[in-house]
């Protein structure tokens, strides 16, 4: 059996990998005050149908939606955002603290047209900046996402801009792109012309070069801002220059979820064509309080993280780990006795692995060559006759029979020894 289309396991060779991003992101993140939060991965449908918007392509044709047992409408989450903001008002974190700074990372799930770069179930990290209008929240945020894309070493991307001001002024600059696409709609490609009564402005997102061409004329969203949207799109612009963050204006950028106004922004690797988005935020003011709580504006991102890690630079091999032993027996009194050198190993914090072959003593050394263990830890049928263990030092090629009591202070010594003269290394 394979795994479910569009999804993938993650196996221990790429594991090193996901764990670097997190400790990094985990480090970054504190350095902001951000806090780590994590949220059920089904939620009630409702919470995405409030926030991301009916008309959106998550919504309308990509939800993994059903009925569980208990007839609730469910689904397996698409995004983070709405999350997040359905765990502040639930949990009515704006009590303890108006201004939360939060960050996940985590599953998510569309039902997309799997390729290279898009699954079905993703990853993503996300940070969420909630309780503030200031544009220098924008910023703070947008900083975050760059720092940790250089952290990675994450070469050659560049930020996108766009201001998609307030309700208001969305709506009115909805109905003047409505009405001159409505002049050229038979000209429009089919998908466009099914967006065009219902969510007019993802046609500004379309790949069918007719409808860019016809697009090009069409009036411009930044002529509808009023002057105080214009001043916190000025803002952010004025402070990415100061923090020296490249950016471009890109006036046709709109995301695909309904939830924002304002700032939205995109990181876009300049390595490849498709599925080259690795990173989609901006503003929403409206959304906690669309969850029953008080007026929080909001500002965040996601990164896919698949995305990232395929455009990262691959990590060293760590070598964090040192050393570790191979607890090798010869019959069952010697696996009896195994078991309280393993308390004793995990109680002094001496990695250890337990040979579990069932074979001749030198095909279980031989094992742990390959293994690379530092040394194996022999408990055979003359140890346990005399009360004994022998350590078979593989990097030195000695052995040594001690008095089993002596294991620990004998092991700890030999180690200290060994880190002195960094003579732990792995053998080859
Ligand atoms: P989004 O643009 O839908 O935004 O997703 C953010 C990122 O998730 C994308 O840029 C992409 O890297 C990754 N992603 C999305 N779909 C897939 C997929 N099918 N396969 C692999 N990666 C994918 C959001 O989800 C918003 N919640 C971001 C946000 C946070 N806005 C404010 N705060």
């Amino acid at each position: 059996m394979q795994t479910i289309r569009g999804t993938k396991d993650i196996l221990p060779k790429e594991i090193q990998a996901w764990q670097d991003l997190y400790f990094k992101a985990l480090e970054l993140f504190t350095l902001y005050n951000y806090y780590e939060i994590k949220t059920p991965i089904i939620e009630q449908t409702e919470v995405f149908l409030r926030s991301v918007g009916n008309e959106t392509d998550i919504i309308s044709k990509e939800m993994y939606r059903f009925k569980d047992q208990g007839q609730r409408d469910i689904c397996l989450r698409p995004e983070g955002t709405a999350c997040i903001a359905r765990a502040i008002a639930s949990n009515k974190l704006y009590t303890i603290e108006k201004i939360q700074k939060l960050w996940y990372l985590g599953p998510m799930f569309r039902y997309e047209r799997p390729q290279n770069g898009r699954q079905r179930q993703f990853h993503q990290l996300g940070l969420e900046c909630i309780g503030s209008d200031t544009p220098i929240a924008d910023i703070e945020v947008i900083n975050i996402a760059h720092n940790l894309l250089q952290r990675l070493e994450v070469e050659d991307y560049h930020l996108q801009i766009n201001s998609l001001g307030n309700e208001e002024e969305r709506h009115t600059y909805r109905i003047a792109f409505t009405d001159f696409l409505k002049k050229y709609e038979k000209d429009l490609d089919d998908d466009s012309k099914k967006r065009l009564p219902t969510n007019p402005l993802r046609i500004l997102d379309s790949k069918n070069n007719k409808t860019q061409e016809i697009i090009q004329k069409a009036p411009c969203i930044s002529k509808y801002l009023t002057a105080s949207s214009q001043r916190h799109f000025d803002t952010v612009k004025e402070y990415l220059t100061l923090l020296q963050i490249p950016y471009k204006i890109n006036t046709k950028l709109v995301r695909g979820l309904d939830y924002y106004n304002h700032t939205a922004f995109e990181i876009i690797s300049n390595k490849s064509n498709n599925q080259n988005t690795l990173c989609g935020g901006g503003r929403y003011n409206r959304l906690i309080k669309q969850f029953g709580g008080p007026d929080m504006p909001g500002v965040g991102w996601a990164i896919g993280v698949e995305r990232l890690l395929m455009l990262k630079r691959p990590t060293q091999e760590k070598n964090s780990e040192k050393f570790r032993f191979e607890i090798i027996t010869e019959n069952s009194e010697g696996q009896k006795k195994s078991c309280h050198l393993m308390q004793i190993l995990t109680e002094n914090s001496i990695p250890f692995n337990l040979n579990l072959n069932n074979q001749r003593l030198t095909k279980q050394i031989k094992k742990a060559v390959k293994n690379k263990s530092i040394g194996c830890i022999i408990i055979g049928d003359n140890e346990v006759q005399e009360s004994t263990i022998t350590i078979k030092w593989l990097t030195q090629n000695y052995q040594e029979t001690i008095p089993y009591q002596s294991i620990i202070p004998y092991l700890k010594n030999k180690i200290k020894t060994l880190e002195k003269f960094a003579i732990y290394t792995k053998i080859a």
